[in-house]
C-alpha cells in the first residue's frame, strides 16, 4: 500500500528512539501496518546536534508548527514535551490541517486532553497517546480496549519510572538522592525538569490520564492531589523493609462516594505484592474491573526503547485504520466529574 508519511517533532530520547526503531524494523512494522511507516520530515531546534541517526532525505523545519501541515507529511508525531507553547500549537496545528496526532506529551494531555480530543473527534482524526503513560506499558489500550466491558473500581501504580529507579537505587546501593538522580538524568529516564518527577507532576499527569480513560470523564488536573519523595530518607526505605515493606510513588484514582479521587503520594507497599516486587525503572499499572477483578501490567515505564515502542505501536493502528475514542468514549460524551476532597491527610 501507499506509505504512511511520517513527521517527528523533537529529536531528543524518545525522538531518537522512533527513528532508530523505524529503520530497524521497517518489514515488520510494513507486514503489521499493512504498508511502509516512512517518516518524511522532522523538526527540532538543534540542527547540528549529533544524535548517532541518520537524518539525510527529511525535510527538516526549525519550528514544530510548520511541520505540522507540511503537506509531506500524513501524521504528526508531537514529542517536544510541555504542556503549552510549542507542542500544544503543533499538535493544534496537525489537528486542524486534518492530521492524525501520535504525542508522548503526558503535560499536554493533563492540562487540554478533554479539548483536543473535541478537537480531534470534530476533524476527524485520531490523537493517540499510549506513550504518554507508562512508558512501553500497554496502559491505555489495556484500560480502554482491553477493559472496555468493565465498570473499573480503580486504578493505580507506579507511574513514574525515575522516582521508582531512585527509590530502589537508595535501598540496593546506599547512594543518596541527587547522585541517583543524575544516574536518571543521564539514562535518559528523566524529565527535562527533573523536579516534575521527584516532587510527583509526572506522575500525576500520567494519573490525571488514566482517570478519564478508567471512568470516562474530562481529564481535571487541578484536582490530583500531588507529594513527591524527596523527604524520602534511606532511612525511612530501611525501616520499611525490616517491617516488610517497600516504599513506592503511586498515583491512585477511584470513584468514592464523594466524586472521583486523585492522588500521588509515596505509600508503604508490602514487599510480596506486584507492586512491592517492581523495581527500577519499572512501571506498574494495577486496574480493578467489575467483571475481570484485579489486571497488572508492568513494564518498563521510561527510556529510549520502551517509549518507541508504544509511539511506534500507535503508528501502527492509524496506519491500519484502527481508532478509538481518545478517552474511549466521544469526547462530548466524557462527564464533568465531581472531585472528592482527599480527607486523608
Ligand atoms: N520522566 C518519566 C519517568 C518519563 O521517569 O517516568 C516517562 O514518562
Amino acid at each position: 500500500g501507499k506509505a504512511l508519511r511520517i513527521g517527528v517533532a523533537g529529536l531528543g530520547t524518545v525522538g531518537g528512539g522512533v527513528l532508530k526503531l523505524l529503520a530497524t524494523h521497517g518489514e515488520l512494522l510494513t507486514r503489521r501496518a499493512g504498508r511502509p511507516i516512512q517518516v518524511t520530515a522532522v523538526s527540532a531546534r538543534d540542527r547540528s546536534r549529533d544524535r548517532g541517526i541518520d537524518l539525510s532525505g527529511l525535510r527538516w523545519h526549525d519550528n514544530a508548527a510548520d511541520l505540522a501541515v507540511d503537506d509531506g507529511i500524513d501524521v504528526l508525531v508531537e514529542l517536544i514535551g510541555g504542556s503549552d507553547g510549542v507542542a500544544k500549537q503543533a499538535v493544534e496545528a496537525a489537528i486542524a490541517a486534518g492530521k492524525p496526532v501520535v504525542t508522548a506529551n503526558k503535560a499536554l494531555l493533563a492540562h487540554h486532553g478533554a479539548s483536543l480530543a473535541a478537537r480531534a473527534e470534530a476533524a476527524g482524526v485520531s490523537l493517540a497517546y499510549e506513550a504518554a503513560v507508562a512508558g512501553g506499558i500497554p496502559a491505555i489500550k489495556g484500560l480502554r480496549e482491553g477493559l472496555a466491558a468493565n465498570n473499573i473500581r480503580e486504578v493505580h501504580g507506579i507511574l513514574n519510572g525515575t522516582c521508582n529507579y531512585i527509590l530502589t537505587e537508595m535501598r540496593t546501593t546506599g547512594r543518596d538522592f541527587a547522585d541517583v538522580l543524575a544516574d536518571a538524568q543521564r539514562l535518559g529516564y528523566a524529565e527535562s525538569d527533573p523536579s516534575f518527577d521527584v516532587d510527583g507532576v509526572d506522575a500525576a499527569h500520567k494519573l490525571a490520564v488514566l482517570t478519564a480513560v478508567a471512568f470516562g470523564v474530562h481529564v481535571d488536573f487541578r484536582s490530583v492531589h500531588i507529594e513527591g519523595i524527596r523527604h524520602i530518607s534511606a532511612l525511612d526505605i530501611a525501616y520499611a523493609q525490616e517491617l516488610g515493606y517497600r516504599i513506592r510513588l503511586l498515583g491512585i484514582a477511584r470513584r468514592t462516594e464523594d466524586g472521583i479521587e486523585q492522588r500521588v503520594h509515596p505509600c508503604m507497599v508490602p514487599i510480596s505484592s506486584p507492586i512491592g516486587a517492581t523495581d527500577g525503572v519499572f512501571n506498574a499499572v494495577v486496574a480493578d474491573g467489575d467483571f475481570v477483578d484485579k489486571v497488572v501490567l508492568v513494564g518498563r515505564g521510561a527510556g529510549e526503547g520502551p517509549t518507541a515502542s508504544a509511539v511506534v505501536a500507535d503508528l501502527v493502528d492509524i496506519a491500519r485504520g484502527r481508532s478509538t475514542p481518545t478517552f474511549g468514549v466521544p469526547a462530548s460524551a466524557l462527564e464533568v466529574a465531581k472531585a472528592s476532597p482527599i480527607s486523608n491527610r
